[in-house]
């Protein structure tokens, strides 16, 4: 934009800055913990201090929160080590220990001793025992480099770091990133990795109106799941052994079943994996517009396909049970981000800001200007990818397509040895244990005509534009793909490995030629450029991010979510909607009952349950109003990586359990909005209720210790 324009913008839009000004203390955020804003904390009612909340030289409450798993949060709630965190978290372990005769998913599952707790080989949980801000170390002297340069300076600068600088025996270093590259911190993390299962509710209770509930509020899920850390005879980390003991944590999070009212203080600790809240209106603009709809659009077909045959089929609803709810958990999240971004105008008002943001720094329009330009170079690209992604893992024959084309990879370098055919093979008996072939390849025609029509035409493989409707694509999937769709191939490998004349056979397979042929166009004509694009973005994204920053001064900053212990703190709140629509912050038992649908796969409820309830036997659970509390919202600024985290009252006491957000609200990824975002918790008194009524697991609540 020329400096004409510019002044001409500036004139018109003098009434933004002063509108953007007025809202500049706004909430949300999700700070690092050793940056957190104590002054308004205590404002807001909070009675702990900054350093009860992290400290790295004594106890501190980040000693009681671990990274549960990699992608989820857990706490600590015993002198024990007893580790809570979501049904959905720790739902992998829980259904490895199920089987038919154990089904531990459909009856729940309470250890009743120390002995009855069930290992879980690979499962870790990771404290954060030191956070260091070495931006210094990093950036210095690196403002006029060109993007070459950076990325290898930065690359040996952080090599430096990470062998200089001290660490205990058991603890792990790793540095991120933040505010797009402005900052870098080190992190010191210390790994445990013997992690056993204590105690499950039901999946009727602990995931409690499944996909029509996800991401929805009202909720009445009791999403929670129990485990302990065990460590060796030193209270140290170690790999399982039936030696290790309970770990002795530094802190635990006392419980508290006096309940929260609304406009109490909470704040929510844990570790958000990914946001995006400082980007240019042109990118929210292509997400709203183009990429959600596609991957929308993708995953309708997938899972409207499988759920006609997991409704009629039991076999199939069974297998298909745990990919249609990860599917479905980002399909449905897509949908309400963007109907909140219509309908808060996300992308006006990111203009609107943008035209601030150059009245108050005209330097700022080069930068938006050039962003503009490489997310519209971009667009074209980003499709691409989202259909290349969404059907090469949709369509599951590519699946396995892929799978074998890796092994042919590796074998064009290398004999493919015992160890590596054994890879192979796991990964694809780990596969076929939950596929049904007649509905893929059925709808693998669907979707690779989807690709055909939605695509650059330059992408598509010769052998594919042969195949000019889904009806041939089915009949040529049929024929050609055999050795894919059944497991007879790898089950008659001589010895269990692939010999030569094997990798010759999936060398000639036409279903694996066709994916490496569309994988190879794909990164050749779009995936390649895609790619160098994101990396020029993100560097101007860097400018950009500083150039906000330091323009707007009003604002509060927090860096984007990135896997790193952040704190977000807010209010007990119900929400406004829409017009007319107003949601009360608390569930209670009594709903959980209004939505029971005897022998529903989503809303059926437990006899047990429903005795308690008609007894009224709620013991020191239920509130003034003499009802059992279920789930809660509050104004915390959250995301995927904050379920199981703990949402702790002024006194650090833990009131709630995080596990959701509500739907009108999911767009709080890239543009949170205090009026309608909400977190939602399961209430502490439920996770109670349901361990002494349903789990009869007194034992357990002995070992906390309760705030009443
Ligand atoms: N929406 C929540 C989150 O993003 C919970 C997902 C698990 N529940 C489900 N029904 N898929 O992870
Ligand atoms: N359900 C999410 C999780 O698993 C939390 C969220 O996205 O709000 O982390």
């Amino acid at each position: 934009m020329n400096k004409y324009k510019i002044l001409k913008k500036i004139a018109g839009l003098a009434f933004v800055a002063i509108s953007f000004s007025t809202h500049a203390q706004q909430s949300g955020g999700m700070w690092i913990p050793t940056e957190i804003n104590e002054t308004e904390m205590k404002a807001m009612g909070m009675k702990v201090s900054a350093k009860d909340i992290f400290d790295p030289m004594k106890p501190s409450i980040e000693d009681a929160v671990p990274q549960f798993n990699g992608g989820c949060t857990s706490e600590i709630i015993s002198p024990n080590g007893l580790l809570l965190t979501n049904h959905h978290c720790g739902y992998s372990m829980i259904q490895s220990h199920s089987s038919v005769d154990h089904n531990y998913l459909k009856n729940g599952f309470w250890a009743k001793n120390y002995s009855e707790e069930l290992p879980n080989p690979g499962a870790h949980v990771a404290f954060i025992t030191d956070i260091i801000d070495i931006t210094p170390k990093i950036l210095t002297g690196t403002e006029n480099m060109s993007a070459a340069e950076l990325g290898k300076t930065l690359k040996e600068r952080m090599e430096d770091v990470l062998k200089n600088t001290p660490k205990g025996k058991f603890e792990e270093l790793e540095i991120k990133p933040m505010y797009a590259g402005n900052k870098y911190y080190l992190y010191k993390k210390l790994i445990f990795k013997d992690i056993r299962l204590v105690g499950t509710p039901p999946e009727s209770i602990g995931k409690f109106g499944s996909d029509t509930d996800n991401w929805v509020w009202p909720r009445h899920t009791g999403d929670f799941s129990i485990f302990r850390i065990y460590a060796n005879k030193n209270n140290e980390p170690a790999e399982y052994s039936a030696e290790n003991v309970p770990y002795k944590p530094k802190h635990f999070l006392p419980v508290s079943i006096k309940g929260i009212k609304e406009n109490d203080f909470t704040f929510v600790y844990g570790f958000p994996g990914r946001t995006n809240e400082y980007l240019p209106a042109i990118a929210l603009e292509k997400t709203l517009k183009e990429t959600n709809p596609a991957r929308i659009e993708v995953r309708d077909l997938i899972l409207k396909n499988w759920d006609e045959k997991m409704r009629t089929e039991e076999a199939i609803k069974i297998k298909y049970a745990s990919k249609y709810a990860s599917l479905a958990n980002y399909w449905k999240k897509w949908i309400g981000e963007n109907q909140g971004l219509e309908r808060s105008d996300a992308v006006k008002k990111r203009k609107d800001y943008e035209q601030f943001l150059i009245s108050k720094n005209p330097a700022t329009a080069k930068t938006i200007a050039e962003l503009e330009d490489l997310y519209q170079k971009q667009a074209p690209h980003a499709l691409n990818k989202v259909y290349f992604d969404e059907i090469s893992r949709g369509a599951e024959i590519l699946r396995v397509a892929n799978i074998y084309s890796s092994a042919i990879d590796v074998a064009s370098v290398n004999k493919l040895d015992a160890n590596g055919s054994k890879r192979v093979i796991n990964a694809l008996k780990a596969f076929y244990k939950d596929y049904d072939a007649s509905l893929d390849l059925k709808l693998s025609a669907k979707l690779l005509m989807m690709y055909s029509k939605k695509v650059s035409p330059d992408l598509l493989p010769e052998e594919l534009k042969l195949l000019s409707d889904e009806q041939k694509c089915y009949d040529w999937l049929q024929k050609n793909a055999a050795i894919l769709s059944d497991p007879e191939f790898i089950n008659n490998l001589k010895d269990g490995t692939f010999s030569a004349e094997n990798i010759n056979t999936l060398k000639s397979n036409p279903v694996i030629s066709l994916f490496r042929n569309m994988r190879a166009r794909y990164v050749e004509k779009s995936g390649n450029a895609n790619d160098a694009l994101q990396t020029q973005i993100d560097l101007i994204q860097k400018r950009y991010m500083a150039e906000q920053m330091k323009t707007d001064t009003q604002k509060k900053y927090f860096p984007d979510a990135n896997s790193t212990l952040r704190v977000t703190y807010g209010r007990v709140k119900g929400s406004n909607v829409r017009d007319g629509v107003s949601y009360h912050y608390q569930t209670y038992l009594d709903g959980v009952m209004e939505k029971y649908k005897p022998g529903d796969y989503e809303f059926d409820v437990p006899v047990e349950l429903i005795e308690i309830y008609k007894n009224k036997d709620f013991g020191q659970y239920a509130d003034h109003t003499g009802r059992v509390p279920v789930a809660f919202t509050a104004t915390n600024h959250t995301t995927g990586g904050n379920s199981g985290s703990p949402a702790i009252d002024a006194k650090g006491n833990l009131v709630g359990l995080n596990f959701d957000r509500q739907w009108e609200g999911t767009m709080s990824d890239l543009n949170y909005d205090p009026e309608i975002c909400r977190n939602i918790m399961v209430d502490t008194r439920y996770v109670l209720f349901i361990i002494e009524k349903i789990g009869k697991a007194t034992w357990l609540i002995d070992e906390m210790k309760l705030v009443k």
